[in-house]
């Protein structure tokens, strides 16, 4: 098809995608399924055999997801509500590893009543407490797969200085031990995995544009960082084996896929952002991807010269508030936000010298910041192949499912 003889982001590329797009009105999402497809490609290429858990976070629509699981490469999924993994295991799906603790009574209840629901998901446990919590909420006596976090953070200068996500309070192999011990002689509960994610990996890009002093420092981190954790997440999982049959070791995200997967102690890798490939992972020295999600907001005025403003837009994605939150305007090329107003709750204006060539009626596409979180701003994501969109699917939200 044309599309991969098109490059992303040029003139050809806005021309395929309002043509395939003219029949429907802005605001509009779109995946462009070559696109996506080619990412997913490489995500399993990088995975060099082991499986990819695809992280539902940041795709948030069904047909994708099961899309990416028909692929040879793909299994599993994992989840960040336990409402949203019991709607899917209600679907259908197996295998889903919740990898954020929840404090979801109801749906506690409803998981340890049903055998098909307590055999197709994984809960998080870091803390006695969680486990308090889930036999307080009990509908029954059904068994409760566990997997526990380890903390994946790197500590400097005698801990000090600490990089990293604050997640699991376990560190070394006695803790993680000590809490698995706990747990298998609990009844009701059995410990089948481990997941350790090391977001200061996988989520920051070493390469960042215009900044080499500080790409620079962020590479002398990551590599301190995986040579820690390599050692680390060995130990403890050694210590694990002693306690517990365990199913999976779970690690890693889009950045990270092959130093993850190097690790002989980690059997699977997660990845979502990898397919949709937003703003904030166009940074990374050791993959490129090819922007798949992007959406379109029409121009509603055109204020004076260089400038239009289109309606809607600012969607910024979670995060310490910074610029690098907002989406990025992205075709036509050269359009930029006015300082004093960024991406509007109701209208954005865009100024540069693209905007005078824009008509009212005419579309700006833009890419988001982060993968999923899109999906909360729109209930349908068009599918389009070359210059047609070939199926319209809904998002979480457009299936009236808004988890967090
Ligand atoms: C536990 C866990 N694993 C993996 C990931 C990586 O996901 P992605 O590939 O979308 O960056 C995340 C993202 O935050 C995560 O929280």
């Amino acid at each position: 098809m044309a599309t991969d003889l098109v490059a992303p982001g040029s003139v050809l590329d806005r021309a395929r995608l309002d043509r395939a797009t003219a029949h429907l009105d802005a605001p509009l999402a779109v995946v462009d399924l070559a696109a996506f497809d080619a990412n997913a490609a490489d995500l399993v290429r990088r995975a060099a055999g082991k499986p990819i858990r695809v992280a539902s976070k940041s795709v948030r629509c069904r047909a994708l997801l099961e899309r990416v699981l028909a692929m040879d490469g793909f299994a599993g999924i994992m989840s960040f509500t336990l409402a949203e993994s019991l709607w899917l295991a209600r679907a259908g799906h197996r295998d889903i590893l919740l990898a954020y603790p929840s404090a979801d009574r109801a749906a506690f209840a409803e998981l340890t009543a049903d055998p098909k629901l307590a055999g197709a998901v994984t809960v998080l446990v870091d803390d006695p407490a969680q486990l308090d919590l889930i036999d307080a909420a009990r509908g029954g006596t059904e068994t409760v797969r566990v997997c526990l976090e380890l903390d994946t953070s790197l500590h400097l200068l005698g801990g000090r200085l600490r990089v990293g996500a604050r997640r699991s309070p376990l560190r070394t192999p006695e803790e993680v031990g000590a809490l698995a011990e706990l747990v298998q002689t609990r009844p009701g509960f059995r410990v089948v995995g481990l997941m350790a994610y090391e977001g200061h990996i996988a989520g920051v890009g070493d390469r960042l544009d215009g900044r080499p002093v500080r790409s620079r420092m962020v590479r002398l981190m990551q590599a301190r960082a995986r040579a820690e954790l390599a050692a680390r997440r060995a130990a403890v999982v050694h210590r694990l084996r002693q306690v517990a049959e365990l199913e999976f070791v779970n690690g890693g995200g889009t950045g990270s896929v092959e130093s993850t997967v190097a690790e002989a102690a980690v059997t699977e890798v997660a990845a979502g952002s990898g397919l949709y490939v937003p703003r904030l992972f166009d940074n990374y020295r050791s993959f490129r991807g090819r922007p798949a999600a992007l959406f379109a907001q029409p121009v509603v005025r055109r204020p004076g010269v260089g400038v239009v403003t289109v309606l809607g837009g600012g969607y910024p994605a979670s995060g310490p508030a910074g610029a690098d939150r907002s989406p990025v305007p992205y075709l036509p090329a050269g359009l930029r936000y006015d300082p004093q107003e960024g991406a509007g709750e109701v209208q954005t204006p865009l100024l540069g010298a693209a905007a005078d060539d824009l008509l009212v009626g005419d579309r700006v596409w833009f890419r988001h910041a982060k993968a999923g979180e899109l999906c909360e701003r729109f209930a349908e994501l068009h599918l389009v192949d070359g210059d047609r969109v070939v199926e319209t699917v809904p998002t979480y939200r457009g299936e009236g499912r808004t988890f967090l």
